[in-house]
């Protein structure tokens, strides 16, 4: 007997379909044409309110855009989270048009250009400082717009984390300003006319563990009291960073939000104690969208190869770069999949899921149990919610762009 994949996720079935918002995917696939991408706005809002129940009392939550950037997704989180944080000028456009009040936008990441960082000090949203020369920057632009800059240091911390997808501190990095470099910049930052908010730290992202995740959570809040001792002014913004991850994979499991809170509280509570001025934040983004976002694609063709059952669909790595592999992984790991209409059959024999682009980088799936699928039906990929068509190539072989609905 082969098992039947479970669906994972907070996703509704009924009668072997899956529904988003109530809606079925093949009225939603006449609708729309398929590929789409549909995220589900309820489970969107009970992932905030989960956050927030097991988070400790007060600390903040950011939505980081990058992660989906579709502005339906964004305007509905800026009415459930504390800030919005950005990381080009696009995305801060995108910002300031949904949410007008710039103080709760933050703006981070390397090379941004003077336009851009114009544009930010201009509308008063915060800049996360990536480095002396930035900083600089922005003290010439705040002079010429007559505009006193709002300022974060964004610190690239000493310690790295034990264990994560995607290392984005400790060590020799792009992002933020070493550690040991922090109170000679803060130095400078005294004597330039910026408005110094306080700091940003991002160690990594996807981490799984608990243990780890609240450990790297713990070091950045010391590391913050240990800076604010070299501050001009008493910080009253510390941005912890995040890196909650979801189960993408085979044997991941989702991570236990009460153990991570339950292990922030003490930390947190010391941090408060010594910078009773700052308001403590975290800034999650997969962690928000990415288990409420289906992928849905429609099987063009089965074919056989030597052996070898292949399923041909209409979609593939040009909406879905890191569904098939590209985008970080090192081993390639399928992500889940359901036939929709045939949720409730067993599985067949393993098939190959392939995308339509005639490179053997676009795989969907290897060697997946599905039930016995046909062209027609629609092909689903769960967890999909994040880094889906805004970080994929969509200009690739001129297909064109996939449709993405909020529901
Ligand atoms: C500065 C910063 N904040 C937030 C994020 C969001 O990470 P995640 O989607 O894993 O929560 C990233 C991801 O690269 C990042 O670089």
């Amino acid at each position: 007997m082969i098992a039947r994949p479970t669906p994972p996720g907070g996703f509704e079935t009924r009668g072997g379909r899956l529904l988003v918002g109530g809606r079925r995917l093949d009225d939603l696939a006449a609708e729309l044409g398929t590929p789409f991408f549909a995220y589900d706005r309820r489970q969107i809002t009970d992932r905030v309110a989960d956050l927030r129940a097991a988070m400790p009392e007060g600390l903040r939550l950011h939505y980081a855009v990058k992660a989906n950037p579709l502005p339906d997704v964004v305007a509905h989180l800026s009415r459930l989270v504390d800030g919005l944080d950005v990381a080009s000028g696009g995305e801060l456009d995108l910002a300031l048009r949904i949410q007008q009040r710039a103080d709760r936008i933050s703006f981070a990441g390397p090379g941004k250009t003077d336009a851009e960082l114009r544009a930010a000090v201009t509308a008063g949203a915060a800049i996360n400082l990536e480095s002396a020369g930035e900083m600089r920057r922005v003290a010439g632009i705040g002079a010429q717009a007559g505009t006193r800059p709002r300022v974060a240091v964004r610190v690239n911390p000493l310690f790295e984390l034990r264990q994560s997808g995607m290392r984005m501190g400790g060590g020799a990095k792009p992002f933020g300003v070493d550690e040991e470099q922090v109170p000679a910049l803060l130095r400078e930052l005294a004597g330039l006319d910026l408005e110094f908010l306080g700091f940003h730290v991002f160690a990594g992202s996807q981490i799984l563990d608990e243990e780890v995740l609240a450990e790297c959570l713990a070091r950045t809040v010391e590391l913050v009291v240990r800076l604010s001792a070299d501050s001009p002014t008493p910080p009253r913004y510390a941005n912890l960073g995040g890196g909650f991850g979801i189960p993408y994979f085979p044997g991941e499991r989702p991570l236990d939000l009460g153990r991570v809170g339950e292990a922030l509280a003490g930390p947190l509570a010391e941090g408060r104690r010594a910078c009773p001025e700052a308001e403590f934040a975290i800034e999650l983004g997969r962690y928000l969208v990415g288990e409420a976002g289906l992928y849905v694609t429609r099987v063009v063709d089965r074919k056989v190869s030597r052996g070898k059952t292949f399923l041909v669909t209409d979609g593939g790595l040009h909406h879905h770069l890191a569904l098939s592999g590209n985008f970080g992984q090192v081993i390639r790991k399928n992500y889940p999949l359901a036939v929709d209409g045939r949720l409730d059959e067993a599985a067949a024999a393993p098939v190959d899921v392939v995308g339509c682009l005639c490179t053997p980088l676009d795989r969907l799936g290897d060697n997946v149990a599905l039930p016995a699928a046909a062209p027609g039906d629609l092909l689903v990929v769960f967890q999909s919610g994040a880094y889906g068509a805004s970080a994929s190539p969509t200009a690739f072989l001129g297909h064109p762009a996939p449709a993405e609905i909020l529901l």
